[in-house]
């Protein structure tokens, strides 16, 4: 027997953006890769693979995660939500809407974890204060805004969801 690929392979099954699929991964392999390379969610962004940018983060059985800190084989029998997840067809969601309507991007590398970070806190706290905002704001860097359009945006963002 070579006990080796048995540690090295692991079947997992995995419910991504409500489809659920099991397949067979290395112990090795991170969340964040897998997410990329098996269910080609390119939206997950690999920027520090320390935990330290924001930008791979995932929903994770609804919590915002760092993909990049996760194996793969952790998945196994969860939720995961990807930025694929928030639009309906060509409909923006609101909060996607929002960030392009108050310029809330321009690279947009950050922009994905910033948006399913927004969305859980919005989901939680749907009238949230500055402070709140710029606590969720403080898990992801991002080198372009500046944070105020970004700011901008997660409160039109939490108007637009109250006006729904
Ligand atoms: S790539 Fe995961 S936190 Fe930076
Ligand atoms: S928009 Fe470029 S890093 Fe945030």
């Amino acid at each position: 027997m070579n006990v080796q690929s048995d540690l090295d392979s692991r079947q997992v099954t995995v419910t991504v953006n409500g489809k659920q699929e099991s397949l067979e991964v290395e112990g090795r392999t991170t969340l964040a890769d897998m997410l990329r390379q098996e269910f080609h969610t390119q939206g997950v962004r690999v920027g520090c693979e320390h935990g330290v940018c924001g930008s791979c983060t995932i929903l994770f059985d609804g919590e915002p995660m760092r993909a990049c800190l996760l194996l793969a084989v952790q998945a196994d029998g969860h939720e995961i939500k990807t930025i694929e997840s928030m639009a309906d067809g060509n409909k923006l969601h609101e909060i996607q809407e929002a960030f392009s309507e108050k310029h809330g991007l321009q690279c947009g590398f950050c922009t994905a974890g910033i948006i399913l970070s927004v969305s859980e806190l919005l989901e939680r706290c749907p009238e949230p204060t500055d402070e709140q905002i710029y606590e969720i704001l403080g898990g992801h860097l991002c080198r372009c805004t500046g944070y105020q359009q970004i700011l901008q945006s997660v409160r039109l963002a939490a108007d637009m969801l109250l006006e729904k």
